[in-house]
């Protein structure tokens, strides 16, 4: 069976569309709740079966290296043994953390370069590291389902959901002969189309690269805003290998748009159950106001 056993998590972007918190914070140690972004995405991978991550920071994003460091000051100087520090020291015993950096952000397809020793020549996980999936109670949700496909039939998976006609030029797109089935071979994609998009399918930011990504990537010039796309390192992957777009379980949130970062959050509160209670009623209060 072919298992999907690495992933790798770019968190090396500008965040511009958040600043100025992004000034000093990168996307994916904003918070949820309590919990930041990256920790959610750690807990995906490991619901799929992936036991290896690999997290693309720039130069100075030691915080995201800090954060799972468990045997900091900080936890020594606690008075006792927190749970949320238990659950940290957990997601390191199943899954091995380490980190790359992208010197300079330009690009996704520049950041995914930076993987190249990681993967080892295996086919390989992509979570976008400012995309939250809330899996909704479901078993599978986000990579795990791109994963599930992928032990069939070894190759290419982007995970895609239908957004408005009037958002796709904010998106990676994709073009098929046919979009009825959950999952479909494609034919084409594009980056941000700025008009008459292929379709209203969109990236949602997990993916499923075969080892081949790596050369298609290095033969890929510099695309749409002068960086380098994973898209059309993906376009040229297409020209010679199968890529399947793949509806995915659960609701994807973009969380490096402030109103995706609102709506992730008030999702993931309705999934706790320590909030529950309050958390209904203080939506109650809101809808009455
Ligand atoms: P985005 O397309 O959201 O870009 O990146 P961005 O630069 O982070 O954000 P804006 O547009 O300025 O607000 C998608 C994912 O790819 C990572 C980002 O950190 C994010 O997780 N990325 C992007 C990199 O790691 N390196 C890059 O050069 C670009």
């Amino acid at each position: 069976m072919n298992q999907i056993k690495k992933v790798v998590i770019p968190v090396a972007g500008k965040g511009t569309r958040l600043l100025p918190i992004t000034k000093t914070i990168g996307k994916t140690l904003l918070p949820i709740i309590d919990t930041p972004v990256i920790q959610y995405l750690l807990e995906e991978a490991i619901k799929a079966g992936i036991n290896e991550a690999l997290i693309i920071i720039g130069p100075n994003q030691t915080d995201v290296i800090d954060y799972f460091n468990t045997e900091s000051s900080y936890v020594k100087n606690l008075n006792r043994d927190y749970k949320e520090i238990r659950t940290i020291k957990k997601i390191k015993t199943k899954i091995n953390i380490s980190y790359a950096i992208q010197e300079e952000p330009c690009g996704l397809g520049d950041a995914i370069l930076k993987a190249e020793d990681f993967a080892n020549g295996n086919d390989f996980a992509v979570i976008l590291g400012d995309d939250v999936v809330c899996s909704n109670g479901m078993k599978h949700y986000g990579i795990s389902c791109l994963c599930e496909l992928y032990k069939n039939n070894p190759c290419y998976y982007l995970g895609v959901e239908e957004v408005p006609f009037e958002l796709t030029n904010k998106y990676g797109i994709v073009k098929a002969t046919n979009y009825d089935k959950d999952y479909f071979p494609i034919n084409g994609i594009i980056e941000k189309p700025s008009d008459n998009p292929p379709s209203n399918m969109a990236c949602i930011g997990r993916y499923i690269l075969k080892n081949s990504i790596f050369e298609y990537l290095k033969n890929t010039n510099m695309g749409y805003n002068n960086e380098l796309q994973l898209t059309d390192g993906i376009a040229l992957a297409l020209e010679k290998e199968e890529v399947f777009a793949s509806k995915v379980n659960g609701v994807c949130y973009d969380v490096g748009t402030k109103l995706g970062y609102i709506e992730a959050t008030i999702a993931f509160a309705k999934t706790r159950d320590d909030l529950k209670e309050d958390f209904d009623k203080f939506l109650e209060v809101m809808a009455n106001s």
